[in-house]
């Protein structure tokens, strides 16, 4: 069942090719539109909406967190994420107008289905992104966009984070192909794009595996790491540390870039490892040299740096005590690709301490009670 590998959780991370390539199937009709089938909700309705609210938790809300950057940036529509938790007992402000996107892996997590009834109680409709056929979730929403990702059975998530990324990137652009921000070639270009990345993780797995796991073996005694990133690689930093949290029990915290002066800078010190995902040099604005500064300034302080950086990038060499390199993708696309090395760390590290991968203490894969 672990086709040869000591846990399901490194399986899990080695189908993740297919797993975005699955979910991406089947998705342009003869006239090279994006189809999605399942959204059995009324045009006229997702062409009113003008808020959008994701629920869900753990893993799932930073997959979430990644998307909002897309659906805003491609809709221009207002977008949450919230967890479900909060979400529920906060007297949220949801209405006809608002489309609440519900994800989750099991489909079962009570915190997340509460959330779903609440927010339909209050009319507004619900798509689920669930990767389990027939689960609570899916079959109380609206419309269910399935993840196609294949059973995930190590506690931590990894391919169906993957997946629900891609999943709710497709919602995106079909909402932003209905309601007219986004031009039928503009759609197809990042169609395109985001068929590109399966092989783009598999270069990842075949490139720099090896090395990821050499630094978990050698950072294993380390009594906290810190992530830090910017834009979409903000959730992909909090990703990274939840992994190590789940199963590695090593304190980790992900961390905005530009949020560092206002306070966790005061976190480092000598020796302190910090991951650092850096954003494409060919990317909007500046945030590539932002990030950067970042880096100096934390190893000025005497911080080891781990870089997730675009291959190509030399800028951020000199300021790397270790880097890994990542393949070019648009910055949207970067998570998909940024949060591999992550998922590689902080498997290798768990079993380095002789901890059980798939099955941390203290966790369930589902939680199904509020
Ligand atoms: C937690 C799991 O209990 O639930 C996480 O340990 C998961 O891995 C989270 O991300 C949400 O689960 P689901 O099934 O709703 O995606």
């Amino acid at each position: 069942e672990k086709d040869g590998y000591p846990s399901f959780m490194e399986k899990e991370i080695h189908d993740q090719p297919s797993a975005v390539e699955q979910t991406l199937l089947g998705r342009l009709d003869e006239s090279g539109r994006l189809t999605l089938d399942e959204i059995k909700i009324d045009e006229a309705v997702l062409r009113s909406i003008d808020k959008i609210v994701v629920i869900a938790c753990g893993t799932a809300s930073y997959a979430g967190q990644v998307a909002r950057y897309a659906i805003e940036h491609w809709c221009r529509i207002p977008t949450e994420v919230e967890l479900a938790h909060e979400f529920r007992y906060r007297d949220p402000i949801v209405n006809e107008k608002t489309l609440v996107v519900a994800v989750s892996q099991s489909g079962e997590t009570m915190d997340t289905l509460m959330a779903v009834r609440h927010a339909q109680e209050q009319g507004a409709k619900v798509v689920a992104i669930c990767n389990t056929n027939g689960s609570t979730i899916p079959r109380e929403a609206d419309a269910v966009l399935y993840t196609h990702a294949g059973p995930e059975i190590a506690v931590a998530s990894t391919k169906a984070f993957l997946a629900q990324i891609t999943a709710a990137y497709l919602l995106g652009l079909y909402l932003a192909q209905l309601r007219g921000n986004m031009f039928k070639d503009e759609v197809a270009t990042m169609l395109t794009e985001l068929e590109a990345m399966p092989a783009k993780i598999q270069r990842v797995l075949d490139e720099i595996e090896g090395d990821v796991k050499d630094l978990g073996q050698a950072m294993k005694d380390a009594s906290s790491v810190l992530f830090l990133g910017r834009h979409v690689g903000f959730p992909v930093a909090m990703e990274g540390a939840l992994k190590l949290k789940e199963i590695a029990y090593i304190h980790a915290e992900g961390f905005a870039a530009g949020e560092l002066k206002h306070g966790p800078i005061a976190l480092i010190d000598e020796g302190q490892p910090v991951f650092v995902i850096v954003p494409s040099p060919n990317g909007r604005d500046s945030l590539h040299a932002k990030v950067v500064s970042n880096i100096q300034e934390i190893r000025a302080r005497g911080a080891v740096t781990i870089v997730i950086a675009e291959e190509g990038d030399e800028a951020v060499k000199d300021f790397a005590n270790h880097i890994f390199y990542v393949p070019e993708a648009p910055t949207l696309l970067q998570p998909l690709l940024a949060t591999v090395p992550l998922q590689i760390f902080a498997a290798e590290l768990s079993s380095a301490k002789g901890y059980d991968v798939d099955q941390p203490r203290n966790l369930a894969k589902s939680v199904t009670v509020e």
